[in-house]
């Protein structure tokens, strides 16, 4: 709900900078104090007054059309008429779309290691960043997602190794990762007793960098088969990318950086690499160029940077990372600054913690490892189980409780605060109840049945189409019970949770209202019948129902998850 005119009043009597008083304003506990508190704690020092004596003198001098001020103790507590404020609440809640800012943000997400398997970490990465990237468009920034593939580096002259070694092309093309996998695992137990693969591998790499023709073709027929696999995942979960380029794209744009580097006197010879000193106790040098002169992968994120500001445009670079990648994102940004890029400050690590499935665990070298796939398939048969039981005729089964299963993953991640460590437990994930995705999209769908109902009777919820008289006297002759009054309050929250959740880069915060929403409907619907209601009631609660429908709708996008008309 928008509190700017509280929050002007306010400034008002204390003569205060506009805009000062509103972001101090808080929701009470409870609302049958009302619908906004204010503390008064911090005025007392400048003011040198008791907070209660200064809550009881401003309750007396505000004055405000269709609000009521009162001193409880330090806080000074707001109540509006519900009669009188709803009009205006019900066309905030329509809301509208932000006007394009002009920012370009980059948002490196997902990328994942070609001939590996698509690890929990960059399940994270992708749903976290398809995340951020819906909501930057929304809040009005050009935004570009970039699948910064890893493509390159010294593993895959282990992978051409290992393939030409033990390698059937039947198992690759049938089960790319699998195999990829296989062979990776294989070489690294084979290796620790014949100390040659070691070397054949550093030789095939070094045969890929300097573009020879077979080990080229090796390499991207690994690209291609691995690339084939990864798309049906980011199909499944309805995710696509404006550019998708992968570390090998910077191979004939790093030469620059490094030349930069050597011109400016940065890089120094250690232990025959080439590193730059970062004059940082905390921060050990950045290696760029290992002792046999190959690259690394600290120097494919100088050059991708230096690109993706030049060339992209960007205005911030995000790196959509897990936690574990913090050194070496800021050693990267430190050695941007060390070359005099100032935009380095744009640039942005948002890492995230930890997924673990039931307890366990990823290794990719030791071959013990959950497969995304697996992951998917499982939600999606626990999805179809409780559908067949709780609606067996239902139409389309089999895409609602892919939806489902999918759109139980992807929130069950993204409800989180991006940080923390998760435990995952599929089986909680999917349940119609409790913090889940498809207890909105349960939601999300029987407001639509309503709706659907009511249109096959002939009225259909109308939106700002409703001239504002007939709205007006509705709207105070509608009785404004608690549930639809909290209902109404929360759907005008979509703008500030918007900003919110941009600005902290954290797309729970749409999660978290997405739920609370879905809570408020349920109790709304509880309380109020809609169908049967008085006529001039029931437009109103139509209203809200189709509000709360499209809201929900909103955010389950926003998040990447789908929103089906029926459960
Ligand atoms: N491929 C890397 C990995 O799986 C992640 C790449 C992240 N992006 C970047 N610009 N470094 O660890």
């Amino acid at each position: 709900m928008s509190l700017a005119r509280i929050g002007a009043e306010l400034d008002m009597l204390l003569e205060w900078e506009k805009g000062t008083a509103e972001p101090m304003l808080e929701l009470p506990p409870n609302p049958e104090l009302g619908d906004a508190a204010f503390p008064c704690f911090a005025l007392a020092k400048s003011l040198r007054k008791a907070p209660q004596q200064i809550a009881s003198e401003l309750a007396e001098r505000f004055k405000l059309e269709g609000t009521e001020a009162s001193a409880a103790g330090p806080y000074l507590n707001f109540r509006l008429d519900r009669s009188f404020h709803s009009v205006a609440l019900l066309s905030q809640a329509e809301g509208g779309t932000a006007a394009p800012n002009g920012e370009t943000v980059v948002i490196d997400m997902s990328s994942p290691n070609i001939a590996k398997p698509f690890g929990v970490g960059h399940l994270r990465s992708t749903v976290i960043g398809a995340a951020l990237y819906r909501m930057y468009k929304e809040a009005g920034y050009r935004a570009v997602s970039v699948n910064h593939l890893g493509d390159w580096g010294t593993q895959f002259g282990k992978q051409i190794t290992a393939y030409k070694r033990w390698g059937s092309e039947e198992r690759l093309k049938a089960a790319p990762i699998r195999e990829s996998l296989s062979l990776y695992v294989r070489f690294h137990d084979e290796a620790e007793n014949d100390p040659t693969l070691e070397t054949e591998a550093r030789d095939w790499f070094r045969r890929l960098e300097s573009g020879d023709e077979e080990a080229l073709n090796l390499w991207r027929y690994f690209v291609d088969v691995s690339m084939s696999e990864f798309d049906r995942m980011y199909e499944r979960l309805g995710v696509s990318f404006d550019k998708v380029l992968g570390e090998s794209f910077y191979n004939d744009k790093m030469g620059a950086v490094v030349e930069e580097l050597r011109a400016e006197g940065l890089l120094e010879e250690s232990e025959g690499a080439q590193v730059v000193r970062l004059g940082d106790a905390n921060m050990p040098p950045c290696l760029i160029l290992k002792s046999d002169g190959t690259t690394i992968y600290p120097t494919r994120d100088l050059a991708t940077a230096i690109y993706r500001h030049d060339v992209l445009e960007a205005d911030k670079l995000l790196y959509v990372v897990g936690a574990e990648q913090t050194l070496h994102f800021r050693q990267v940004f430190a050695v941007l600054h060390k070359m005099g890029r100032d935009w380095a400050s744009a640039c942005q690590h948002i890492p995230f913690g930890l997924m673990k499935f039931e307890g366990k665990k990823m290794s990719t070298r030791k071959g013990k490892v959950v497969f995304l796939e697996e992951v998917l398939d499982e939600a999606v048969t626990r999805a179809t189980a409780i559908i067949e039981e709780k609606n067996p005729q239902l139409q389309n089964r089999e895409s609602v409780a892919e939806a489902i299963g999918i759109g139980a993953i992807v929130f069950g991640d993204l409800k989180n605060n991006r940080i923390g460590e998760i435990n995952f437990s599929i089986e909680e994930a999917v349940q119609f109840e409790g913090e889940t995705g498809p207890y909105v999209q349960y939601t999300h769908a029987r407001a639509r049945s309503v709706l659907r109902k009511a249109k096959a009777e002939g009225i259909e919820a109308n939106g700002g189409t409703i001239d504002p008289d007939t709205l007006k006297k509705r709207t105070s002759s509608y009785e404004w019970d608690e549930a639809s009054w909290e209902l109404l309050k929360r759907l005008c929250d979509y703008a500030t949770e918007l900003h919110r959740g941009v600005q902290r880069h954290e797309p729970s915060a749409i999660a978290r209202y997405a739920l609370d929403l879905a809570k408020l409907f349920n109790r709304f619907y509880h309380h109020n019948k809609v169908l049967s209601a008085a006529a001039g009631d029931k437009e109103i609660r139509l209203e809200l129902t189709r509000l709360a429908a499209e809201r929900l709708r909103w955010a389950l996008n926003l998040l990447g998850v789908r929103s089906p008309e029926e459960i």
